[in-house]
């Protein structure tokens, strides 16, 4: 399969080599024969139509990844050599950065440059972390009463099913395959409607790499269909769901039938601190980026901006006046800082919220408008004078939409920070050792930035309290979610004597 899609002329053209389902090794077209659209969402135009998966196919990826895991050359194969073939997937990755981060801008309509720069590194450091634990899994001896020896094993879940959304869309593939992989797991992978290109293509790579037919599978597909499908399936043992609370209640309702494992990672509307004696460069800076990377799409994006009150006119004025200079355009122009939002139901949803804090009495101090006529662009938007009822301080709106919100007293702040659903990020800028370390610990949130925002990497542990998620990526907390602790006891009582 390959054609050649060229949004505007002024890009260079990206080859899109695979738009087929990949079961057990194979391309194939969906069993139904249909097949879904994915669309640029800087010019709203068709790129390519892809296999549509569903019950049928989820069903024949599960045969498959089952067969690789229970019989297969990867249930066989040395720990270490699995951490190999992770990191020869990574040179060819490497190799081919440059049509990878364009296939990623051309689906999701992110800057190259933050394909090329963020997403793609990170992805890569991520698969080689985990590439570096294939081997160093292991159980312990442990002293239980009697004359017994008992060990553990820690022995991969099985068969596991990933679900992924669509604003990091190669980033979020390697937080799930890197652990998967390096538990000894086998994946059925369905990538979001919206972004099934590069998740394709690096399965071709992964093929590439010598990882065996079976062991990563991959139906592109809906929600409702394909993505249902593996929820229920009994051959499955596992989902990993990044994505909404909304669908993460259907799935955990769905998936409560076979008792499968499940971890989590959901939404924010994340605080994101800035006391009077900050670094007031670096806040700024941090308020900026923290709202607006990834076009405002990002789980953890501080999109409650608290200030303090000396500061917060200050304040205000700055991050107003980064926002107004951002550049948004083509996601392929050198200059560009912000594309388009996903797709109409995102940009619909972000516009109905910026419309709601204009109704419900926040002051819209720049942005709250389309970005020119054609493509789902929106621009960077401040609202100042918001209150803690306010929609767009409650809810996740998943654009670039910043909510200013000011505060005097530490221990009220706390309270109104906390004092959310979610729980998955903050951040705190203060150049008072004590009170950061106070704020941090007091903070109900799985990640804590201190003076910066948004670093990430794969050794830290990420994730959500309350309704932001359950479980942890990355780090060694993230091979939990693929493994089952075994408990071994042997007897060492002579013959007759037990
Ligand atoms: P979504 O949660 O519906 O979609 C994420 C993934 O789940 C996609 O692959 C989708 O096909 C799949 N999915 C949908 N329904 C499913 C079902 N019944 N069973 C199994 N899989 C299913 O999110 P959507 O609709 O794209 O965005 C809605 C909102 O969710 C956004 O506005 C944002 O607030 C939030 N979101 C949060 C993300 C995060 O990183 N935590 C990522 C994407 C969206
Ligand atoms: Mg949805």
């Amino acid at each position: 399969m390959s054609a050649t899609a060229n949004p505007t002329p002024a890009h260079r053209p990206v080859p899109i080599r695979q738009t087929q389902l990949f079961i057990g090794g194979q391309w194939t077209p969906a069993r139904s024969g249909r097949s879904f659209a994915t669309v640029n969402p800087a010019t709203e135009e068709r790129i390519a139509d892809v296999a549509e998966g569903d019950a049928a196919d989820v069903d024949a990826a599960v045969r498959a990844a089952r067969e690789a895991f229970e019989t297969g050359p990867w249930s066989r194969m040395d720990a270490r050599q699995r951490g190999r073939l992770m990191d020869r997937l990574c040179d060819l990755i490497e190799a081919e950065i440059d049509e990878l981060a364009a296939l990623e801008s051309l689906d999701n309509g992110k800057p190259f440059a933050d394909s090329r720069t963020i997403d793609i590194p990170l992805a890569i450091e991520c698969l080689r972390y985990y590439a570096g634990w294939a081997d160093k899994i292991q159980g312990a001896t442990i002293p239980i009463n009697g004359n017994y020896f008992c060990y553990t094993r820690r022995e991969p879940v099985g068969v596991v099913g990933q679900v992924i959304p669509w604003n990091f869309p190669i980033l979020m593939i390697a937080w799930k395959w890197g652990p998967a992989l390096a538990a000894g797991c086998t994946i059925v992978m369905k990538p979001a409607e919206q972004t099934p290109l590069s998740c394709l293509r690096l399965a071709r790579l992964a093929q590439k790499a010598g990882i065996p037919d079976g062991v990563i599978n991959v139906v592109p597909g809906y929600g409702p269909t394909a993505g249902a499908a593996i929820v229920k399936h009994p051959g499955i043992d596992k989902i990993a769901f990044t994505g909404s609370g909304e669908t993460a209640r259907i799935i955990m309702r769905q998936a409560s039938e076979t008792l499968k494992r499940l971890s989590f990672e959901l939404g924010g509307k994340s605080p994101n601190i800035v006391f009077a004696d900050a670094d007031l460069d670096a806040a700024v800076a941090g308020a900026h980026l923290g709202i607006h990377l990834n076009q405002g799409q990002c789980c953890c994006a501080g999109s409650r901006l608290f200030v303090e009150d000396s500061i917060h006119d200050a304040v205000v004025e700055r991050v107003v006046e980064l926002s107004r200079k951002r550049r948004v355009g083509d996601p392929f122009h050198p200059d560009t800082e912000q594309g388009p939002q996903i797709d109409k139901a995102q940009f619909d949803k972000i516009m109905s919220y910026i419309e709601a804090g204009k109704r419900e009495g926040a002051n819209c101090a720049t942005g709250g408008k389309r970005h020119g006529t054609k493509g789902f662009f929106i621009e960077p938007t401040v609202f100042t004078g918001v209150a803690d009822s306010m929609s767009i301080a409650r809810e996740e709106i998943f654009g670039p939409v910043l909510s200013v919100l000011r505060f005097s007293d530490t221990d009220e702040l706390i309270r109104r920070a906390n004092a959310t659903d979610f729980g998955l990020a903050a951040a705190v800028w203060t150049r008072d050792v004590a009170r950061a370390h106070d704020v941090a610990r007091r903070l109900r949130a799985g990640t804590v930035w201190v003076n910066c925002y948004d670093v990430f990497d794969a050794a830290a542990p990420f994730g959500g309290f309350k309704q932001s998620g359950f479980g942890r990526e990355l780090g060694e907390r993230g091979l939990d979610a693929y493994l089952e602790t075994k408990t071994v006891t042997l007897s060492l009582s002579p013959p007759g004597q037990a």
